[in-house]
Formats: structure tokens, C-alpha cells, sequence
């Protein structure tokens, strides 16, 4: 199906090591430098692995589970995306700098290359992790309908592609577990998506916790049901379908797709699920980091 609007495919460049959009990497100067705020609070994942569900529930925290300001804007710009660079549309770091505090921030990128000031600044994190069967296939879909990426190929040769880091933001197992490294500062917080599948309840709880904020058990039912994922994916404000169709086509693929655990399961073959765990137990070796395949 190349056609004409699949002109916006590009290989993927390359950031100290790291594969990644070349709009980006021409963007890196700006987002290197960018200046943290002590209030601003980053969300941080590999890509797929729960990052839109995550903001949607902080922005529903910072509104005090007040659905229509929720609604006042698309995700994407109620919760910039720090690298993100594009022609045509202002930068994740020019639609910060205009963002009035306290911010959410979104980013992607592994722990090494996180501008320093965050870091400098002491600002809070959250990290969700994913299993990386389900962020693959997640993953592979999301390289379908979203065209600045390059082909995937067929799932086989992006399995492939994936377990060597030959995707973009680089290897799943040296991002997840670069973030597991700073699981003892007090400002940060490591979530996992499959806890927040079994019992958001109790997450949106340690979320709250992490956060020092104290909402009625009204509002704890009104921000669960608000980021359902059935409410997600029909909410406009929330499920991307306003971008632009030649960058994200939900025809191939919604960005709300199935929002499940263990959907690998309907793609791998016998012999794709024992490579990919052969794979995983030597990327994973002496890790206590540990992740459910199912839930
Ligand atoms: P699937 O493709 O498996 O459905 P990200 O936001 O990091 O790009 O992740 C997208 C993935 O999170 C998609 O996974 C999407 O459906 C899922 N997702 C988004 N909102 C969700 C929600 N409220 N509950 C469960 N999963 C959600």
C-alpha cells in the first residue's frame, strides 16, 4: 500500500547511539538545553508501553477529575512531547515554553539522554514499563498508521528489528531497565502497565500518593471511569484522531487499539514466542526487573 501519502516515510537517524526520527535529531540542540522547572512533572516510557493513558490520568489529577477541562485540547498539546520536532507545527519544547506551570511533560527518551535539567531541578517522574511482547505488537500497528516511521516490514522481520534496538528509541531492554536504575529516588516513581490493567485503582492510588494530593473518592471513581479505556478511545480529546491523516492514519490502525495484556499471543507463532524468550532471558539476566507477560 505505498501510495502517496506514505511520502512522509523516512529512515530512521541516529542520536548518540540511538535510533530516532531525523526531524528530531535536527530538533536535539533545543531540547538538550531545555530548562526544567522544579514543579514540572515528566512522564517518561518506552514508546507503546501506556504513556497516553498515564497522561490522560494526570491531567485529570492536576483538574481535580473535572472531565470537560479535560476536554479543553488534544492530549498532544495538553501534555507536550519534549522531543518531539516536526515540520509545520511548533516544537515540543515551543509549546512548553508557552505552557503555564505546573507543566506535564512527555518524553520518550532513555534515561541517559534526559536533559540534565530535569535532573538539576529535582523535578518528579513517573516511568510505566511494559511488557515488551505486547509493546511490539503495539508497536508494529502504531508503525503502520503513524507515517513518519519507516516500513516495519512484516511482524517476523520487525520482531527482528526490535530485539536488536533497530526501532525507534533504541532497545526496549536497555530502556526499561536504564529507568529501573533510578528506582530508589525519592522523586520518582516506576509503574507498570499491566498493574494498571489488573488494579488501576491501587495505582491511580500510589500515583496520588507519590503526588502528596488528597481527592474524594468521588473524584478517584470519576478519574477511573474518565480513562477507561472505552472512554479513552472514543474521546476525541484523547485518542489522536485529530492529527492530521497524512501522519496518522486510524483507518489502519486506531491509536486506541485494543488497550489489553497479552495480545502478543494472537500475533507470535510457537517458534516467534521461544526466540523472543530466548532473547529476552539473556537481555534480562541477573535483572530484578520483572515483567507479566499476561495479566
Ligand atoms: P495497544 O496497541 O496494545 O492497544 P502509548 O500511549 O505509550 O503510545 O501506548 C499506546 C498503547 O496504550 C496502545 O496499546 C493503547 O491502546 C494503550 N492504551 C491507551 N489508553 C489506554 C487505556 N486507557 N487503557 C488501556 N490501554 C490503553
Amino acid at each position: 500500500a505505498m501510495g502517496k501519502q506514505d511520502t512522509v516515510r523516512e529512515e530512521l537517524g541516529i542520536l548518540h547511539g540511538i535510533p530516532l526520527y531525523k526531524s528530531f535529531i535536527e530538533g536535539w540542540p533545543q531540547v538538550k538545553a531545555f530548562q526544567a522547572r522544579p514543579d514540572d512533572l515528566l512522564i517518561s516510557t518506552y514508546p507503546k508501553s501506556g504513556t497516553t493513558w498515564l497522561s490522560e490520568i494526570l491531567d485529570m489529577i492536576y483538574h481535580d477529575g473535572d472531565v470537560e477541562k479535560c476536554r479543553r485540547d488534544a492530549i498532544y498539546n495538553r501534555v507536550p512531547f519534549l522531543e518531539l520536532k516536526a515540520p509545520g507545527v511548533p516544537s515540543g519544547v515551543e509549546l512548553l515554553e508557552k505552557t503555564p506551570s505546573p507543566r506535564l511533560v512527555k518524553t520518550h527518551l532513555p534515561v541517559q539522554l534526559l536533559p540534565t535539567s530535569f535532573w538539576d531541578k529535582d523535578c518528579k517522574i513517573i516511568y510505566v514499563a511494559r511488557n515488551p511482547k505486547d509493546v511490539v505488537i503495539s508497536y508494529y500497528y502504531f508503525y503502520q498508521m503513524a507515517k513518519m516511521h519507516p516500513d516495519p516490514g512484516t511482524l517476523g522481520e520487525f520482531l527482528e528489528s526490535f530485539m536488536a534496538g533497530k526501532v525507534a528509541y533504541g532497545s526496549w531492554y536497555e530502556h526499561v531497565q536504564g529507568w529501573w536504575k533510578k528506582k530508589q529516588e525519592k522523586k520518582f516513581l516506576y509503574l507498570f502497565y499491566e498493574d494498571m490493567k489488573k488494579e488501576p485503582r491501587q495505582e491511580l492510588k500510589k500515583i496520588l500518593q507519590f503526588l502528596g494530593k488528597e481527592v474524594a473518592e468521588e473524584t478517584v471513581a470519576r478519574i477511573l471511569h474518565h480513562t477507561s479505556f472505552q472512554e479513552m478511545k472514543k474521546n476525541p480529546a484523547a485518542n489522536y484522531e485529530t492529527m492530521p491523516t497524512d501522519l496518522m492514519d486510524h483507518n489502519l490502525s486506531p491509536f486506541l487499539r485494543k488497550g489489553i495484556s497479552g495480545d502478543w499471543k494472537n500475533h507470535f507463532t510457537v517458534a516467534q514466542n521461544e526466540r523472543f524468550d530466548q532473547h529476552y532471558k539473556q537481555h534480562m539476566a541477573g535483572s530484578d526487573l520483572h515483567f507479566q507477560m499476561e495479566v
